[in-house]
Parts: C-alpha cells; structure tokens; sequence
C-alpha cells in the first residue's frame, strides 16, 4: 500500500511523515511532495530510520510521481492562520490549492482515499468533491475531510476533567471543523452526566483550540504536532479499514451521512472502499440540539463557498 503527504515539508506534514514512517506496517511505501524544494531531503532524512517503510520526497513538476499508485492521499498543503485570523480568511489562497491538488490526484490515481487536512476543512472539502466529479471519479466514500483533532482534544480535555487517565474517554465531535460548527457531544461520553456549565465550557474550550495555540504561537503558525497525531491516527483507521479490519470506526466530514447538510462530521465504519456506515450519535440534549441547529446555516455557507468555487469561477 502507498500513502502520499502532499504538503510535506510543512508543520504538520513533516511530523505526520514521520509518524507514518515509524509506524505503518512493514512493506509500506510513503511518497512526501511539497513544492519547497528541500522535500527530496525529508525523504532523503526519514529514509535513515530503521523501519521497513520505503520513503521517497518529491517536488517540482513530479507531483504526479508522487501520487502514482497511492491509496491514501493526504492533503495539508497550503497556508496557516496568523492570530487575528478565522480559519475562513484561508479560503482564497488554500482552495486553489486543493483544486489545482485534487485535479491531479484525479487524473493520476482516482481510486485513492482522499483525507484533507487543509483549512478551512468545511470548505476545501467540497472543492475536493466538485474537481473529483468533474473529472467523473468522485466517490464521497472516499473523500474525508479530517476533523480528528477536534476529537483528539475532546479526549484530552475531558479526561482532564474527569480525572481519568488520558486515552480512556472517547467523545464524538459532529458537524464540521471551525467555531460553532465544532459539536463535542458531551451528552453521550459513557459513565459521567456533566451539568449544562460544565458541558458548556469544555465545549468552548474545544471549539478554542485552535486558537488558543494561533495566539500562543504568536504568528508563527497553527497547531502542527497534535494535528500530527490526529491525522495519523485517521490514515491509520483508514488503513486498517482498507485492510479489511473490522470495526474500525471515526468520526470524519463526509458527504451523504446527514440529513443536516450536504458534509458533515460523525462517527462512521470504516472499510475496504472507505467509509461505508454513518453510526448514530446518540440521542442530543435540547441544548446540543439547539447548538446543532444554529451551527447548520454556517456550515450550508461554508459549504457553498466551496461549492462555488468550482461550479461559479469568478
Ligand atoms: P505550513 O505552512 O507549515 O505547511 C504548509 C506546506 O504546504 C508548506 O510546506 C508549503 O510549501 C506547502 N504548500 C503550499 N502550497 C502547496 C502546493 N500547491 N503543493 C504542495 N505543497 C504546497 O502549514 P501547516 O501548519 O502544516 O498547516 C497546513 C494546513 O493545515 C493549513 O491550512 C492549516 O490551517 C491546516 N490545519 C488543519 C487542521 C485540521 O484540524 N484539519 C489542523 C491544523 C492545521
Ligand atoms: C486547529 O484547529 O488547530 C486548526 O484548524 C488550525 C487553526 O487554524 O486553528
């Protein structure tokens, strides 16, 4: 199997990259590409360490050699909030770069898993749907937006709380990746009944994340290692779910899950041709149904933004 970072030199791609290469399993193939010339070094670099995953960078015009016979793309390529940034101001810059991305992804391996970390996530990704149809390979099955550090932070910051070992609580965050639209369901992590407070703060906390580490890092970027983790973590699951294990089950932004918008964040199974089973979150209190439902005109925008950056080029 071959996994591709596109956007590899970056933050996040470089820690990823070296998360993969430590950890897939034996006879594995990992292709870095980035369009900072210093990419063939990382593969050059990652290629010393002693694990039998076979890793090569590329950059330049050798995209498509990067992407040949890949699986598994993963796109964090683009650029990254300063303080005083919504994730949304990233639109411009970044959905030319996830469609100039995916148009090539299209042509050179259109049956890949497609895993877009790039911001903003509630709109990259159907820029990612509409290239891939207009190419006629879209498969939503094999397309996820990744929002797996919103529940990597969830896990932590509720484990915290609860005085428990970090690891052991699982929380399902629905809906997409960016302020209100970032739905931890507080209501259904197992064994303990938060009051409406407590809920509440831990949801804002998660929904701040993001920019609690934009302003600690002071212009110097976004979050870049726990993202890492997260996404490894979900190429993981992908993996072993194109593996044929069972049971393989995160939460990703997908379309056709939900009834509440064309994308959307929730857990699912995952297996041999991607995702294939939405999982039911469990029933929402008023006051998480009530955030759902003033999340859903945000995402719908965000949504259309994407849509329409393909669909009506200015
Ligand atoms: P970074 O600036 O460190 O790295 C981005 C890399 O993309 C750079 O190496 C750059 O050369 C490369 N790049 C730019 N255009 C490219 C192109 N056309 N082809 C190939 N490579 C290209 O940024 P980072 O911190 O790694 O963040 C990357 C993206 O991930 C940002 O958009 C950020 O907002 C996003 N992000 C998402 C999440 C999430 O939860 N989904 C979390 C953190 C960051
Ligand atoms: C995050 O949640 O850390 C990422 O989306 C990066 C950002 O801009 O906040």
């Amino acid at each position: 199997m071959k996994i591709t970072v596109l956007g590899a030199a970056g933050g996040i791609g470089q820690s990823v990259s070296l998360l993969l290469k430590m950890k897939l399993p034996a006879g594995f193939k990992l292709a870095l590409y980035d369009i900072a010339p210093v990419t063939p070094g990382i593969g050059v670099d990652l290629s010393h360490i002693p694990t039998d995953v076979a890793v090569k960078g590329f950059t330049g015009n050798d995209l498509p050699l990067a992407l040949e016979g890949s699986n598994v793309v993963v796109i964090c390529a683009g650029i990254a909030r300063k303080p005083g940034m919504h994730r949304s101001d990233l639109f411009k810059f970044n959905a030319g770069v996830i469609r100039d991305l995916i148009a090539t992804g299209a042509a050179i391996c259109p049956n890949a898993c497609f895993c877009i970390i790039t911001n903003p996530v509630n709109s990259m990704v159907p820029v990612a749907a509409e290239v891939l149809k207009k190419a006629g390979v879209y498969n939503p099955q094999k397309l996820f937006g990744v929002t797996m550090l919103d529940v990597i932070r969830a896990e932590t910051f509720v484990a915290k709380f609860l005085d428990r070992a970090a690891g052991t609580i699982r929380v399902n965050v629905i809906g997409g990746h960016s302020g209100q639209t970032i739905l931890p369901v507080m209501s259904q992590v197992g064994g303990f009944e938060f009051t409406d407070e407590e809920a509440a703060a831990l949801v804002r906390h998660i929904q701040d994340a993001g920019t609690e580490v934009v302003d600690a890092k002071a212009g110097n970027g976004s979050a870049t290692l726990a993202m890492a983790a997260a996404g490894y973590r979900f190429i993981n699951a992908v993996v072993r779910g194109l593996m044929d294990e069972e049971n393989v089950i995160e939460c990703a932004y997908v379309e056709g899950g939900s009834q509440h918008s064309r994308f959307f964040s929730q857990p699912m199974r995952l297996g041999k041709e991607g995702w294939y089973k939405v999982l039911p979150y469990g029933p929402l209190t008023q006051a998480e149904k009530a955030s759902l439902e003033a999340m859903l005109p945000t995402l719908r925008d965000e949504i259309r933004m994407g849509e329409d950056f393909i669909l009506k080029p200015e």
